[in-house]
This record gives structure tokens, C-alpha cells and sequence, in this order.
């Protein structure tokens, strides 16, 4: 209760454990206190511990209105604590063991701290939707992905009945199959199948059950009070239009990071959400640098590559003789000895950076960065159009997918690597990006994006700014 006897909303919010799902809720999660709400932010123990150490403890839990709680999320510990978790042993393991841990978290709360009034969960945490419906608590989704990368994965059911996936012979992808348009999917008119996320392929182990689990989330979601995007109108319009006809109201709240600068109370900002330490001495060295000359380069928290991967991305780096920020983080490499050569830091110890882990927000938003070469993860999509970035796109997981194709066919602000990496290819592209006309042209486009960003969260009337006076007003209803 507040100070005048009212009950303050008390927002449980709850991301997947993963980088790429953290940092969107945490982001969400401040701007509700902001508006008052009391908040629980709750992580698998594991992931918890990581939040600590690269955090402390100190930055996160000074706010008695703004608490973390953990959950286990029934896998036994990793060998090495500084990589990301098997994405497909996280989603089985919580939706088998976390249910009773979350409901009696939920108990908790309401005796020692203050009854839950509203559940924010992942799209990948659906098993906290039936804690929710036994409690009577209304629950949003937040759907980390795009609403594109959402609206194609709720089609897979229409996928495989009509018999164009799973992928009868994984030739198939080499004998132009893939090629083929998919006419099912609302709003993304002329997705060829090899954008479609990859797990309905099924070629890869695991990939059955990630489709089966992709069903039973979405299912799940569509009883949900609403499903939040970090996404924004001028962007996915159409799309977002389309998923409000089988789900819930949708709540386009993007680009998340500009609505935090917005709104969210300043003193919260000693909150920080990367599971890495970030290399300080990035900003300093693009400080040095000329507006628009930096090439930065980022694979996210999941993807891992090859030896050989990692070689041709590093000499098509090199031979492209543009300045560079490349992050490397610990397990990109699967193999963590499998490292870059040291005469690829003496060929480019006069314009290359590489680094651990960056505070990326502050790198790509940087004025002598001039381009991204990225995973397509839909928080660095959203970051790099929001930044007036163009990219260059070698998607390697899920989402990343539909990212890619957006990017490259509907808003012309990206070019992918197609097919497995080349030197050679990375090197023209890159040149292209950074200095010829189609580059030009993409920076135009993603200038354009940035500005619609900026205006819709920041005017009265920006379509996020009432996305989430909406959001809010309907979390509230229940109190
Ligand atoms: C994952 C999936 O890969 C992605 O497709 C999905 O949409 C979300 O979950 P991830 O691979 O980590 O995410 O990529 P991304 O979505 O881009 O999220 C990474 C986040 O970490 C971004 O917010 C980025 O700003 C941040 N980051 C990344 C850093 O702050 N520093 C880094 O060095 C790298």
C-alpha cells in the first residue's frame, strides 16, 4: 500500500534466462517502477549468479521497491559459467521443472512482501500462465522476438500440414528447395522457406521438441492478457495488425532502450543487465575514430562458429582495410582455444579493435560507427535501425531468420551474408556497406527508421509512448 491506503501494483516480470531476454524485461521492468509499480524481477539461480558477479551485488539490490529473486531452473551446472546455456535443454528443463518453484515464489511474495498484481513473462516461460490462471493473476507475454519472427513461427502447424516442411531430405537445401516462397504467413509476403526459423527443418537433434514447445508457448500465449513487443508501429505495422487477430491486444513498446532513456526513474541505473563485463576501453578507441568509418561487429550471446568461420570473418575483415570493433566473446568459438592468429592483430593493429564484451548500446549509437555486421538478434536489429546503422546479416538461429529478411527486403537497411561465410565475401560487403552506393542508400533507410524510433517514443503521441499507457492502464485493471 501507498501512503494513502492504496494498493500499489506489484509486477512480477520473469525473462527466459538469456542475454538476449534479459535485457528488454529488465528494461520494461524499470520503466513500470517508474510509474509505480512495486517490481520482482525474478532469473534462474544461474543466470542470478552471473547478473552478480558482473554486476555486484550492491548495484542491484539497493531498491527495496525494485527486487530480484531466483528460481532453479532444474539443469545441473555448467562446466564453464561464462557461456550461455543449450538454448533447447533451458526450454525443457523450466517447462518441466519450474512450474511448483514459480507458484511458490508467488505465495511468498504476497506473505513477506507484497501480493503479485500482474505477471510479465517470456513467450519461453509459458509454464508461469498456468500459475497464473490457478491464482487468478492476470499474466503478459513479452515476445523478445519481432513481431515478424512471431507471426511466421505461429505458422508452423500450417508448415508441416501442408507437407512444405519438415525438410524430407536435408538436400533439399542445397537443390534450391528452400528457395521457395511460403504464401501462409500474414504480412510477410514472399518469405522464401530458408527464413523461416530453422527448427522446422527438423535437421538438427532437438529440433522436433523445439517446434512442439514453439506450439504449446504460442498456444499458451494467446490466453494471455497481452503480448508485449519491443518493436515500434512504423515498423511492424502490418504485422503486429495481423497477430492482433489470433492473440490478445499486442503492445508495440519499442525501441525499449530509447523508452528507458525516456522514462525510466535515473536512479535505477546502477541496474545493469550484461551477463559479461564490459570492455570500458571500447568508447575510448571509438572516440578516436572518424564519424562513420568503424565497422563494428557482433554474433550476440548464442551463436557459436567454426574455426574456419571465425578465420574467414577475420580476414575479410582485414582485407577490407575499414577500421574495426569486433567482440569476441567467451564461447563463440566452441572451442575456447580456437582464437584469432596473432598475424591477424598484426595486420590490423593500426585499425582493429577486439574485445570481450561491449556496452553495445553506447558502441552502436556511437557517431564513428558507420555499420554493423551482426547476427540479426532482434534486440541488436532493433538497436542498429534505432541508430540510423545499416547491417551487414549472417543469422544463425531462430528469429534471427525473419530478422534478416526484414531487414534486407522490407526496409532495406541490411545485406546478408548468404551461404556459408567466404573472405572474399565478407570483404566486398563490407566495402559496399561502408563506402559505395548501395551502402549510402541502406544508412538513408535506416536514418529514416531512426527518426520514426525517436518520434514514437518520445512525442505525447508516439505510437510506443501510448502502447504503453495502454499496457499500463490494462495491468492496473485488476487493483
Ligand atoms: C537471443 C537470440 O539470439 C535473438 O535472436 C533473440 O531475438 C533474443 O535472444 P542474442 O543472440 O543475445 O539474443 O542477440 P540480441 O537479441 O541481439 O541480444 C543481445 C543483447 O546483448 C543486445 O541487447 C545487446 O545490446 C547486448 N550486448 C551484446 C551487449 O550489450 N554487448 C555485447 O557485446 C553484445
Amino acid at each position: 500500500m501507498d501512503s494513502n491506503g492504496e494498493t500499489k501494483p506489484h509486477a512480477l516480470v520473469i525473462p527466459a534466462p538469456a542475454q538476449g531476454h534479459i535485457n528488454p524485461m529488465l528494461k520494461l521492468a524499470k520503466i513500470l517502477h517508474s510509474k509505480g509499480f512495486l517490481i520482482t524481477f525474478v532469473n534462474t539461480e544461474f543466470t542470478h549468479r552471473r547478473l552478480l558477479k558482473s554486476q555486484g551485488s550492491d548495484a542491484l539490490n539497493r531498491f527495496p521497491s525494485f527486487r530480484f529473486e531466483t528460481i532453479p531452473d532444474g539443469l545441473p551446472p555448467p562446466e564453464n559459467t561464462e557461456v550461455t546455456q543449450n538454448v533447447y535443454d533451458i526450454c525443457r528443463s523450466t517447462q518441466e521443472t519450474c512450474l511448483l518453484p514459480f507458484k511458490n515464489l508467488v505465495g511468498k511474495l504476497g506473505d513477506c512482501f507484497s501480493p503479485v498484481t500482474c505477471i510479465v513473462s517470456d513467450l519461453l516461460m509459458g509454464f508461469t500462465l498456468d500459475a497464473a490462471n490457478e491464482l487468478g493473476i492476470p499474466e503478459f507475454i513479452f515476445s523478445t522476438g519481432g513481431a515478424g519472427a512471431l507471426v511466421c513461427s505461429e505458422q508452423f502447424p500450417t508448415l508441416l500440414d501442408n507437407g512444405l516442411m519438415p525438410l524430407k531430405d536435408p538436400s533439399y537445401a542445397v537443390n534450391g528447395y528452400l528457395d521457395t516462397i511460403v504464401d501462409c504467413i500474414p504480412n510477410m509476403k514472399g518469405i522464401p522457406l530458408k527464413y523461416i526459423p530453422p527448427f522446422v527443418r527438423y535437421i538438427n537433434p532437438g529440433d522436433e521438441f523445439m517446434v512442439e514447445f514453439t506450439n504449446v508457448q504460442i498456444k499458451k500465449a494467446k490466453m494471455a492478457s497481452g503480448i508485449i513487443f519491443n518493436t515500434f508501429d512504423d515498423l511492424e505495422h502490418d504485422i503486429l495488425g495481423s497477430l492482433a487477430s489470433v492473440f490478445p491486444p499486442c503492445y508495440g513498446i519499442g525501441p525499449l532502450h530509447l523508452l528507458e532513456n525516456n522514462m525510466a526513474d535515473q536512479t535505477l541505473t546502477s541496474i545493469g543487465s550484461n551477463l559479461w563485463k564490459e570492455d570500458p576501453e571500447c568508447i575510448n578507441w571509438l572516440d578516436s575514430k572518424p564519424p562513420s568509418s568503424v565497422v563494428y561487429v557482433n554474433f550476440g550471446s548464442i551463436t557459436v562458429m567454426t574455426p574456419q568461420q571465425l578465420a574467414e570473418f577475420s580476414w575479410g575483415l582485414a582485407n577490407s582495410k575499414h577500421p574495426f570493433l569486433w567482440i569476441v566473446r567467451l564461447g563463440l568459438v566452441g572451442n575456447e582455444s580456437d582464437g584469432l592468429p596473432p598475424e591477424f592483430f598484426q595486420e590490423t593493429s593500426d585499425r582493429g579493435m577486439v574485445a570481450g564484451w561491449c556496452p553495445q548500446e553506447q558502441v552502436i549509437s556511437h557517431p564513428s560507427v558507420g555499420g554493423f555486421l551482426t547476427h540479426c538478434g532482434w534486440n541488436s536489429t532493433v538497436e542498429s535501425i534505432s541508430s540510423g546503422v545499416p547491417m551487414i546479416c549472417w543469422p544463425f538461429f531462430s528469429d534471427q531468420f525473419p530478422n534478416c529478411w526484414l531487414s534486407c527486403e522490407k526496409w532495406g537497411v541490411a545485406m546478408e551474408i548468404e551461404g556459408d561465410v567466404k573472405r572474399d565475401e565478407v570483404e566486398r560487403l563490407v566495402m559496399e556497406l561502408m563506402g559505395q552506393e548501395k551502402g549510402f542508400m541502406m544508412r538513408k533507410n535506416a536514418m529514416s527508421l531512426k527518426n520514426k524510433a525517436h518520434d514514437a517514443c518520445t512525442f505525447p503521441d508516439g505510437s510506443s509512448v501510448i502502447a504503453l499507457e495502454l499496457l499500463i492502464h490494462q495491468m492496473k485493471k485488476t487493483l
